[in-house]
């Protein structure tokens, strides 16, 4: 039984003038992270999570669906006004299911529904009818009296949706960020839309939600900011749970795992003033000559062991991950490199971890494994030779042995460019662009569930745009 049917059940009405209000008002912009971290939070207090955008965009959904409104145009808040003269909002069976899935005649709505192109573009002036926001309202503070406590996020919820919340707070990030965090989910929903426009799309949601008369977005005066750009979600969920007093997470989760202090490090022969000496020549030569971008760097977490997966293409391929991100990492390679005079020497002064040529456990998998177990970051090519076609090729099992071991979390990589800059047979590296695309971490039980590898593998497919 899920957290959300246990705390459902019985299915009580809240006493709005005995009980106190049991809700965590998560409001901010676009990107600023609030979904991921109102899930977590959620998951860690056994509330519900309610996300009020949902019921924005059910609403518009089902608006278009009806004809109401047209698809594929936009419209001003004056033009959806007038098209929704006459339409009775109670009577299109718009509701919110018992664990705050938004339905529309008893059907459940999902990502495809609510987040269609059509919903996405007219979901922001659609909100600034005073009708339709009175609607959702009335939506959301039924599903609270009902269902208990909550987690809900928003744009409004401090201020207006329940001004009375005892634990409010403002999540919000640079533009940039979170324009890369939305680009990585949108890639990742197969959308290969450029960052400049999901970043322009976000700067003019944030100026029309911020300037609307009615709930504009804002702080609330007594909810705290926390700006998320430079924290990972780990970090956000542990300073939100730590205001609002609930105690650390359960321990033995891998997946946040800090080293143990003094641990030997055996399964590498890492020399940390090379490592950091070496990358910050390599960083200053990609910047420089490959003008390295990199978009969604923040899904790596800052702790705790990580599988990185990335495609492979180009002996470039390490250095611009490596580079990318803001923590040591360890790659893997044939231990053959280590033999070579002077390279083999850097590359194992750099924490490189040796397999032997078949690939065994006990040949290089089992350091990877050692690596993860201290909370180390790990990334591999699971393709296991330079791709030579600009195509991500099959990916070998065995990574799933290491997956199955650490159980961690797994990143997918798109390594764009690199390819081109220098492939295989190239005798010079051509300045070419370079883009290292990152998507959300994978829960070790998805990637281990049938076809999670090949889920992986497409993931990195779309970050690669190699589609
Ligand atoms: O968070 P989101 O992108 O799913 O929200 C979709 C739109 O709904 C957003 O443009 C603003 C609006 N919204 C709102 O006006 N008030 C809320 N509490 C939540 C969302």
């Amino acid at each position: 039984m899920s957290a959300d049917s246990q705390t459902l059940a019985p299915l009580a009405r809240r006493d709005a003038a005995r009980t106190p209000l049991q809700v965590v008002a998560l409001d901010g912009p676009a990107g600023a992270g609030k979904s991921t971290v109102a899930r977590e939070l959620a998951r860690r207090l056994g509330w519900h999570r309610l996300d009020t955008g949902a019921s924005y965009r059910a609403l518009t959904w089902c608006l278009l669906e009806r004809g109401v409104l047209r698809s594929g145009a936009d419209a001003t808040a004056a033009e959806l006004s007038a098209a929704l003269l006459g339409v009775d909002l109670q009577q299109l069976g718009v509701a919110l299911d018992h664990d705050g899935t938004p339905t529309v005649a008893g059907r459940r709505l999902g990502d495809a529904e609510l987040r269609a192109q059509a919903v996405d573009r007219l979901v922001s002036p659609l909100s600034q009818l005073a009708v339709v926001r009175e609607f959702a309202r009335a939506l959301q503070r039924r599903f609270v009296d009902a269902g208990g406590p909550a987690v809900v996020d928003g744009r409004d919820i401090g201020t207006v949706v329940f001004p009375d919340a005892p634990h409010k707070f403002f999540l919000d990030a640079d533009l940039d960020v979170r324009a890369a965090r939305r680009h990585a989910e949108e890639l990742a929903r197969g959308r290969d839309v450029s960052f400049e426009a999901v970043r322009a799309a976000i700067a003019e949601r944030d100026a029309r939600d911020a300037g609307r008369e009615l709930s504009p977005l804002r702080a609330a005066d007594d909810a705290e900011r926390v700006d998320t750009s430079a924290l990972t979600v780990d970090e956000v969920v542990e300073l939100l749970a730590a205001r609002i007093g609930v105690a650390a997470p359960a321990a033995g989760r891998a997946a946040t795992a800090a080293p143990p202090a003094g641990a030997p490090e055996r399964y590498s022969g890492l020399v940390p003033w090379f490592y950091w000496l070496s990358h910050a020549v390599a960083r200053l030569f990609i910047r420089v000559w490959l003008r390295r971008r990199r978009v969604g760097a923040e899904h790596v977490p800052a702790r705790g062991a990580v599988l990185l997966i990335a495609n492979h293409q180009s002996f470039l391929d390490p250095p611009l991950v490596g580079t990318a991100v803001g923590r040591t990492v360890h790659f893997l390679a044939r231990r053959t490199l280590a033999r070579v005079p002077v390279f083999g020497a850097m590359i194992r002064w750099q924490g490189t971890l040796f397999v032997d040529k078949d690939g065994s456990a006990r040949g290089g998998l089992g350091a990877a494994a050692q690596a993860l177990a201290a909370g180390r970051a790990v990334c591999v090519f699971p393709e296991g030779t330079r791709s030579d076609d600009g195509h991500v090729h099959e990916f070998q099992r065995g990574v799933l042995l290491l997956v199955r071991r650490a159980r961690c979390p797994v990143v997918p990589i798109g390594i764009r460019g690199a390819g081109r800059a220098f492939g295989r047979g190239a005798k010079w590296i051509r300045p070419v662009r370079c883009e290292i695309h990152f998507g959300p971490a994978l829960p070790a039980a998805d990637v281990l569930t049938e076809g999670g590898l090949e889920r992986v593998r497409q993931q990195v497919r779309i970050l690669a745009g190699d589609v």
